[in-house]
């Protein structure tokens, strides 16, 4: 491994014209997830986000507020700059577009341009769309509104500068080709090379100061400033010292990672790209552009009036139930819907059942039986369920690195909770709880084997969870220095270390009822039975009915229903049973393999959507769709319920 390997990872710099919203949180968390896993991974790195103050938008913003540009500026930089501790997010620097570091820079790249004859001056004329601070031709023009946004534009006939971008477009293809993984996720990179494939014009980088006067004044003419976009994008070089500190410039640009949003793909791909060119300056290692959070179907930074403010789930069930629902459920390049419900959904399942619940038990079952101490692990493993855990768990850091490397976040995320469910599991097959009464040594040899994966686990989940998986670690105790590399290795837990635990871990919380539309219950829910109440049964046909617990081995969407999920059940029979369940609108499939549930064992078997199901997995129909059943406590699989 190139340990000596930089990681320098960039967001957007946020306009100042507005508040900060969900966008920008998941952009800066994301970036704060990877330059923690990239730390863990031994790399040398560096995160930078900061705020971008100059231009149009923001000079409106501040005249609306009766404000002056830069006394505006001072106060909205400081809700961005405030709300990153809250969210956990730790960064190595915050750049300002109005700092003397950032417009010293700005002003020697643009001599430097102008020296070159890469700059000229020409006459402009076009419609520029206040919005996006771009100009459009005629022909772009959609309705003629901005093609961006609809909204207003406005025609513009004036001298201005140019920036020689045309020069550049076959390098850019170039560059483009050869580096397959230049721009991610693919599809964007085609996205590029489409818009590529026409011929690139030369870009307006200036704007007269009779029309537009914050902004940094060019310095071979003051009576225009910079455009805001030319600006703005170098600030990833000044922030790291360009033109004044190059050995540190050049060692950590060799690792440039800029991370942004689908919408500003184009600026990063085509005007930065050609503008470092220009400059004689090597292009980033990669763009990488995630996808919106969207609330029926619009970008949620426009659309918050219907829906509760996403980062104020924080105050209410935490932050890193927060960051853990962000990072989980967005793939990386797609866009994603955001809901209370869903957050909750994830809260609930994934942190209080299968996470909290495992350190919580484990924990105090220390508490009683090993006088709330790491047990000592066995001197050889004794059963294959000891070392097919211990695989796992060792196994678990490469592929999460492997995941994070591709940038497959939420499968990342995934993995290392599968870890958490084989834990789960490991339990109920071993079943340390009884077997202390026979064998205490062997019952806490199955607990240092169960902690120790559970600390590979918190191990990994601590980029995206630092604040619960430190307190975790150290419940279970953990050294919670900052995780290292040597930290994912099988056997840190020092026997005889004390354990604590103050309280759940994530307390459960009710999913309240939302409107729109009602899930569907279970396919195999039992109805009740219409009008004059329910019929009696007797215990002897009560009894014909055998219900078993199961553990659920695989999982998966029966094609072409939305609502029926393929699963199979560990009934401790040899072989697993396939069962089908209308609750695929409910639960995600991933999630549910590792977890009991109960089932009717001897219901004839049928035919749903084609497959055949050989009992009934049993669910209460609650209001928001069905609700699975489970034991308070792993049992093994077959368990009889009376
Ligand atoms: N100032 C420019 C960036 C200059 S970088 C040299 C800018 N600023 S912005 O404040 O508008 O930030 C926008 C960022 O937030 C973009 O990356 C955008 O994709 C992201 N998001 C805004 N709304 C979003 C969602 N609903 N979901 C996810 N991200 C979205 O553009």
């Amino acid at each position: 491994m190139a340990e000596d390997r930089v990681f320098y990872i960039t967001t957007p710099i946020y306009y100042v014209n507005d508040r900060p919203h969900i966008g920008h949180a998941y952009c800066t968390v994301l970036a704060d997830v990877l330059a923690r896993y990239h730390r863990l991974f031994g790399e040398e790195t560096f995160f930078l986000t900061g705020v971008d103050e100059h231009g149009q938008k923001v000079q409106e913003a501040a005249a609306k507020r009766g404000l002056s540009p830069q006394a505006h500026c001072d106060e909205m930089q400081a809700h961005f700059r405030n709300l990153w501790p809250t969210l956990h997010v730790v960064h190595d620097d915050f750049i300002r577009t109005t700092e003397p570091r950032h417009e010293a820079v700005v002003q020697e790249a643009l001599q430097r341009l102008w020296d070159a004859g890469e700059i000229y001056r020409g006459e402009y004329e076009g419609f520029y769309s206040p919005r996006v601070e771009k100009f459009f031709t005629a022909e772009e023009l959609v309705d003629g509104k901005c093609p961006e946004t609809g909204g207003e534009v406005f025609r513009i006939q004036e001298a201005n500068y140019f920036f020689r971008m045309s020069r550049y477009q076959d390098a850019l293809i170039d560059h483009i080709r050869r580096n397959p993984d230049f721009i991610a996720p693919e599809s964007r990179r085609n996205e590029v090379l489409g818009f590529l494939s026409q011929p690139l014009k030369d870009l307006c980088i200036s704007r007269p100061k009779a029309r537009l006067s914050w902004g940094i004044p060019l310095p071979f003419d003051p009576e225009f400033v910079t455009y805001v976009w030319f600006d703005a994008l170098l600030n990833y070089c000044s922030a790291i010292g360009l033109y004044r500190d190059e050995e540190r410039f050049r060692r950590l640009w060799s690792g440039a990672h800029h991370l942004i949003g689908k919408d500003i793909l184009t600026t990063h791909s085509v005007y930065w790209t050609t503008m470092l060119m220009a400059l004689g300056l090597p292009l980033p290692r990669r763009i990488i552009a995630h996808g919106w959070w969207l609330v029926d179907r619009t970008k949620m930074s426009k659309s918050l009036g219907n829906v509760v403010d996403p980062l104020s789930l924080k105050d209410r069930y935490g932050v890193d139930s927060l960051r853990y629902f962000l990072m989980r459920e967005m793939v990386v390049g797609l866009d994603a819907d955001f809901s209370e419900e869903a957050f909750l959904r994830r809260h609930n399942f994934d942190l209080a059942n299968d996470l909290g619940n495992l350190v919580n038990r484990l924990v105090r079952f220390a508490e009683r039986a090993f006088q709330g101490r790491v047990p000592p692990p066995a001197d050889r493993e004794v059963s294959s369920q000891d070392r097919s855990l211990r695989e796992m768990a060792q196994a678990a850091g490469p592929l999460v690195r492997s995941l994070v490397e591709a940038l497959r976040v939420e499968q990342a995320v995934e993995a290392a909770m599968n870890l958490v469910r084989r834990i789960n599991r490991y339990l109920a097959e071993t079943e340390p709880f009884k077997v202390v009464k026979e064998d205490p040594a062997r019952a806490g040899a199955l607990v240092y084997q169960a902690l120790e994966a559970l600390r590979i686990a918190l191990t990994l989940l601590r980029p995206v969870m630092p604040g619960k998986c430190t307190e975790l670690l150290k419940a279970i105790g953990a050294d919670t220095t900052e995780g290292r590399l040597e930290d994912l290795r099988w056997g840190g837990l020092a026997a005889g270390t004390p354990l604590a635990l103050e309280g759940a871990p994530f307390p459960r919380h009710e999913v309240p009822s939302f409107e729109g539309e009602p899930a569907a219950p279970a396919a195999e829910a039992p109805k009740a039975p219409a009008s004059e109440g329910p019929a009696l049964v007797s215990i002897e046909d009560f009894q014909k009915i055998q219900w078993k617990v199961g553990t659920v081995v695989s999982a998966a969407p029966v094609p072409g229903s939305d609502k029926l999920l393929a699963l199979e059940v560990d009934l401790g029979e040899g072989a697993p049973r396939p069962l089908v369940a209308g609750i695929g609108k409910v639960y995600d499939p991933a999630s549910l393999v590792g977890r009991q549930v109960v089932v009717v064992a001897n219901l004839a078997p049928r035919k749903v959507f084609g497959r055949e199901s050989r009992g009934m997995v049993l669910a209460a129909s609650g209001d928001q769709g069905p609700v699975l059943l489970a034991p308070m406590a792993p049992v093994p699989p077959g368990t009889p319920v009376r």
